[in-house]
């Protein structure tokens, strides 16, 4: 999908109209346009045909969530984030890359290739359970019926997300079409093993002020998740509901996206030898001896967490954000030279893959060059645009929206940006440089050509036939 919008936007430019029979969509990819949408009128701009799409899994959770409810939950949420807590989680970061490397170790000494997309998918997969809701899905070591339930509701996410006729909403359609059947079971089993933890986490709740919950050593606590923040939380509502919609919202959000990049950047680095011994002579000068990063290490791996940052420009996680006109607006020219008239209703694909793929803006932007975002960038031709520069991100992990004045949006932009960056830069580094530090890799079948991993897209972009890697040990 993401690559046919590309080729519309070489015929048509950055601001053009997609019918599907009766539907229709304006698809952007203009950094003034999206500051228009995503920051400076983001209230006229509600999640749409995405809320329908995601209801029944994701309920009223952060993503799909009307704005009445996302400004109660956002304030409620992103406290949660907060330094001792990102500190702590490095280690459980730490913990986790262990078990890959353990893992990709066995494969090796018993002469085995290896998915690394799955590998990757299957420890994001445990870190954010863990992390969030404090439940050990274990899918590193193998696959449980839970595992599976999460798996497979991802997937019916993606499934409604590109059919265009929403027939799950008609009558006994979770009984007479397998698919569906199956969903409904799979969503059962996972709302249970969620309920669970909320009910053991409301059982067992110490209310506490803010200020208490950011200061408390999470190394001591049993239960150091974000649920546990969440429900401790003085004067915060505490509905069982609420909690599971938040939980099931954040397990989706930050699993495959955090996997998908880490997947590409590995995809990239091994076509690239000489960018890959850079990438690990600064993994083995910060790291030493040491088998887990700390959160200072990270912060001193400047071109790991660049690498990270370069895949999500390359293969943004999704690639494309959706949103409704609620109001009549008008958009502002950017680049196009003219205003569009925005009626109300009117849908749209903000496409984050054209933005980032868009030569005005990234020279070379099919290459993976992390080292561009050290270079300052400014295309005179585009008035309005300021350009791209690093000193705009100094002392954060990223290069942010307002370095590229909006021609990079990794996870979105405005009040409705990613809740989870921080984590996500974090633990996607930790990851890179704990694989990295540990194994060099080779390309296998049924993958031995990097032509033959292909992609295609769900919510994030796959590698259309996993990407088979057979690792080396460095030491
Ligand atoms: C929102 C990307 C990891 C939780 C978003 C959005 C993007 C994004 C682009 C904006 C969506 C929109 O405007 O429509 C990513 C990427 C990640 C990542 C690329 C990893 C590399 C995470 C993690 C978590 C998370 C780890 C949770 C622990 C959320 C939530 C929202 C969100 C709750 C909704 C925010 C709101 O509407 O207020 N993410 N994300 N994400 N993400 Fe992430």
């Amino acid at each position: 999908m993401y690559l046919g919008l590309q080729k519309y936007k070489e015929n048509f430019g950055d601001v053009y109209k997609l019918c599907f029979g009766p539907k229709s969509f304006m698809v952007v990819s203009d950094p003034q346009i999206l500051r228009h949408i995503l920051r400076e009128n983001v209230f006229n701009y509600d999640k749409g045909v995405l809320g329908e799409v995601l209801e029944d899994v994701m309920g009223k959770g952060l993503i799909p969530a009307d704005f009445e409810t996302w400004k109660v939950r956002r304030r409620a949420i992103v406290p949660g984030f907060h330094k001792a807590w990102l500190d702590f989680q490095v280690t459980e970061f730490g913990r986790a890359g262990q078990l890959l490397v353990q893992k990709l170790k066995e494969a090796e000494a018993e002469g085995k290739t290896v998915d690394m997309e799955e590998r990757f998918g299957s420890v994001a997969l445990d870190i954010i359970s863990k992390s969030v809701f404090n439940y050990e899905f274990g899918s590193v070591e193998g696959e449980s019926p839970v595992v599976k339930a999460a798996i497979q509701s991802l997937r019916e996410v993606e499934h409604r997300a590109q059919t265009p006729f929403q027939y799950w909403k008609l009558p006994l359609m979770d009984v007479l079409v397998e698919r569906q059947r199956e969903f409904k079971e799979n969503m059962v089993l996972l709302n249970g093993a969620l309920n669970k933890c909320i009910v053991q986490a409301l059982s067992d709740r110490k209310e506490a002020d803010l200020d208490e919950l950011e200061n408390r050593d999470y190394s001591k606590m049993e239960n150091p998740s974000l649920l546990r923040f969440l429900v401790d939380m003085r004067g915060e509502a505490t509905d069982g509901k609420q909690l599971r919609d938040d939980m099931i919202t954040m397990l989706i959000a930050g699993h495959e996206t955090t996997a998908s990049a880490l997947t590409w950047a590995l995809f990239e680095l091994e076509q690239n030898p000489a960018l890959m011994k850079k990438v690990q002579t600064e993994i083995d000068e910060v790291m030493g001896d040491r088998e887990c990063p700390t959160h200072e290490d990270v912060k001193r791996m400047e071109m790991v967490r660049l690498c990270f940052a370069e895949s999500l420009r390359m293969y943004p996680e999704p690639p494309l954000l959706i949103r409704r006109a609620l109001e009549e607006d008008m958009l502002p020219a950017g680049a196009t030279g003219k205003e569009t008239k925005v009626l109300r209703g009117m849908d749209f694909f903000v496409s984050i893959y054209n933005l980032q793929r868009d030569e005005k803006y990234w020279p070379n932007a099919n290459t993976f060059d992390p080292e561009r975002f050290k270079r300052k960038y400014v295309n005179p031709d585009i008035p309005g645009w300021a350009g791209y520069d690093p000193e705009k991100w100094k002392g954060q992990l990223y290069p942010t929206e307002t370095a590229s004045d909006y021609a990079m949006l990794p996870f979105g932009a405005g009040p409705r940006k990613c809740v989870g960056d921080a984590f996500a830069m974090l633990e996607g580094s930790v990851a890179l440089a704990m694989v990295l530090r540990n194994f060099d890799f080779e390309f296998a079948a049924p993958t031995a050509q990097p032509s033959e991993v292909g992609t295609c897209t769900g919510a994030t972009i796959h590698a259309r036939n996993g990407l088979w890697m057979r690792p080396r040990a460095r030491r």
